[in-house]
C-alpha cells in the first residue's frame, strides 16, 4: 500500500471540508480532500440556500466572494404567513445585518475551483475510507481511490468532515461520545422549480394544511418546500398536486397573483431531525459540520454550522502549527458546542412555531397560533428571531 503524506486529512469535500483545507491553505497548511462521489454530484446536489451574513463574510475576506457578489440575493427580511396574512419582519432594522441567498452547491463549486487553482489535493471517488491510530501523534486513513489503488494518508490531523452518513463519526468508540437526538414526527418535500419568484424575500407559511416556505436560488428558479409525512411516497406527488398545494398553502384562497407553474426541475423528501454528539473529537479525529450535528432545515442554519466548525478548527490548527499551542484544538468542541446549542434551540423553535403537529390539541394549535401572533407584534420577539436567522456573532 502507497502512503502519501499530509498534515491535515480531510475527510468529505462538502461545504465543510473544502472550506477547511482552503483556509488551512493560507495559513500555509496541507490538506488532502477525500470524496465518495465525483465532482459532478457534489457540484450539483441541491441543498442549503440562506448564508448568514458572518458566513458572507469569511467567504469574501478568504477570496471566495466574487461570483457570490454577482449572483448572490441580498435578502433584508423575511415573511411569516400565517391566518391568511404575511407580516414581513425586518433583519436590516432591527440588526443592521442581512442574509444571502445563495445556493449551497455554488459555495461548493466555488471552493473546488479556488481549491484545485491554488494546486490543492481533491481526491474524488475514493472508496472503503478507514481509520487507525486515531488517538496516537500521527493518524492514518487508508481508501482505494478512483484507479483501483489501495493508498494510505499519513497525517498529523485527521478532519471528519463527511456529513450524517459518514464513517467519521462510527469510526469514535461509542463510549467515548454521547448522541442528543430528536426525530419529528415530520418531513419537507422539496421543489426546484423553473418559475419566476412571487416575492423578493423568503415566506416561511404555517397554514392550517402544514408548513409550506417559499425560498429562492435566482430570478429565474424557485426553490419550494411542503410539510410531508416522514413516509411521504414520492410517486404520490405528481407536478400537478405540488402546484396545487404550494398555492394553497403559499397564496391562499385571496385574489393575490398566483405561482407560475414552471418545469419542476428536481424533487426530493427529507426527514427531519436534531442530533448533536459531544463532544465532537476523538484523539487526532475533530469532527465538523453535519458529522458532528444535524438542525432541522427551518431555522437554515446546518451550512452556517458547518462553515463556523471549519473556521474555529482552521484557526486552533494555525495556532498550532504556527506556535505549537494547543489549547485552541483543545477548546474546539467546547467553542463548537456552544452555538450548535443555540443553533439548535432556534432551530427547534422555528420547528415548532411554523408546522402542524398531528398530535397537538386544540389547546396547543391556539398557543401556537398565539406564538405567532406574539413574534409579529412584538419588537423584542421579532428581534430575538431576526438576530439568530442573520447567525450570532462567531466565536
Ligand atoms: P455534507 O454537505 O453532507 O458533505 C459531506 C461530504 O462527505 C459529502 O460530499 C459526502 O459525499 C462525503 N462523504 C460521505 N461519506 C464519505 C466517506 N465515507 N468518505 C469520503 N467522503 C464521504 N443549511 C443552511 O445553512 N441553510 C439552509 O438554507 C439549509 N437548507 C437545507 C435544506 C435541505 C432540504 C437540506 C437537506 C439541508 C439544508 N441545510 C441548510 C443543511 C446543509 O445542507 C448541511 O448542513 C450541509 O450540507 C453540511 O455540510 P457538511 O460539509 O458538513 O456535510
Ligand atoms: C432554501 O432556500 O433551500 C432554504 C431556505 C430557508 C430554509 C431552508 C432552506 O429555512
Amino acid at each position: 500500500m502507497s502512503e502519501v503524506r499530509t498534515q491535515v486529512g480531510i475527510v468529505g469535500a462538502g461545504p465543510a471540508g473544502l472550506l477547511l483545507s482552503h483556509l488551512l491553505h493560507l495559513q500555509g497548511i496541507e490538506s488532502i480532500v477525500l470524496e465518495t462521489r465525483t465532482r459532478e454530484y457534489v457540484e450539483g446536489r441541491i441543498r442549503a440556500g440562506v448564508l448568514e451574513q458572518g458566513t458572507v463574510d469569511l467567504l469574501k475576506q478568504t477570496g471566495l466572494g466574487e461570483r457570490m457578489g454577482r449572483e448572490g440575493l441580498l435578502h433584508g427580511g423575511v415573511n411569516i404567513r400565517f391566518a391568511g396574512h404575511s407580516h414581513r419582519i425586518d433583519f436590516v432594522e432591527l440588526t443592521g445585518k442581512a442574509v444571502t441567498v445563495y445556493g449551497q452547491h455554488e459555495v461548493v463549486k466555488d471552493l473546488i475551483g479556488a481549491r484545485l487553482e491554488a494546486g490543492g489535493r481533491i481526491l474524488f471517488e475514493v472508496q472503503d475510507v478507514r481509520f487507525s491510530n486515531l488517538d496516537g501523534d500521527c493518524p492514518r486513513i487508508s481508501f482505494r481511490d478512483v484507479h483501483g489503488a489501495d493508498l494510505e494518508a499519513v497525517c498529523d490531523f485527521v478532519a471528519g468532515c463527511d456529513g450524517f452518513h459518514g464513517v467519521s463519526r462510527p469510526s469514535i468508540p461509542a463510549d467515548a461520545l454521547t448522541i442528543f437526538e430528536r426525530v419529528y414526527p415530520l418531513a419537507w418535500l422539496g421543489v426546484l422549480a423553473e418559475s419566476p419568484p412571487i416575492s423578493e424575500e423568503l415566506i416561511y407559511v404555517n397554514h392550517e394544511r402544514g408548513f409550506a416556505l417559499f425560498s429562492m436560488r435566482s430570478p429565474e428558479i424557485t426553490r419550494l418546500y411542503l410539510q410531508c409525512a416522514p413516509n411521504e411516497d414520492i410517486a404520490e406527488w405528481p407536478d400537478e398536486r405540488i402546484w396545487e398545494e404550494l398555492q394553497r398553502r403559499l397564496v391562499g384562497e385571496d385574489s393575490a397573483p398566483g405561482l407560475e407553474k414552471g418545469r419542476i426541475l428536481q424533487k426530493s423528501v427529507t426527514a427531519m431531525r436534531s442530533i448533536v454528539v459531544e463532544p465532537m473529537c476523538y484523539g487526532r479525529l475533530f469532527l465538523a459540520g453535519d458529522a458532528a450535528h444535524i438542525v432541522p432545515p427551518t431555522g437554515a442554519k446546518g451550512m452556517n454550522l458547518a462553515v463556523a466548525d471549519v473556521a474555529v478548527l482552521a484557526c486552533a490548527l494555525s495556532m498550532f502549527y504556527a506556535s505549537g499551542r494547543t489549547d485552541g484544538l483543545e477548546e474546539y468542541s467546547e467553542t463548537c458546542l456552544r452555538r450548535v446549542w443555540k443553533a439548535q434551540r432556534f432551530s427547534s423553535w422555528m420547528t415548532n412555531t411554523l408546522h402542524r403537529f398531528a398530535e397537538h390539541t386544540s389547546f396547543e394549535r391556539r398557543v401556537q397560533l398565539a406564538e405567532l401572533d406574539y413574534l409579529v407584534n412584538s419588537r423584542a420577539a421579532m428581534r430575538s428571531l431576526a438576530e439568530n436567522y442573520v447567525g450570532l456573532t462567531m466565536d
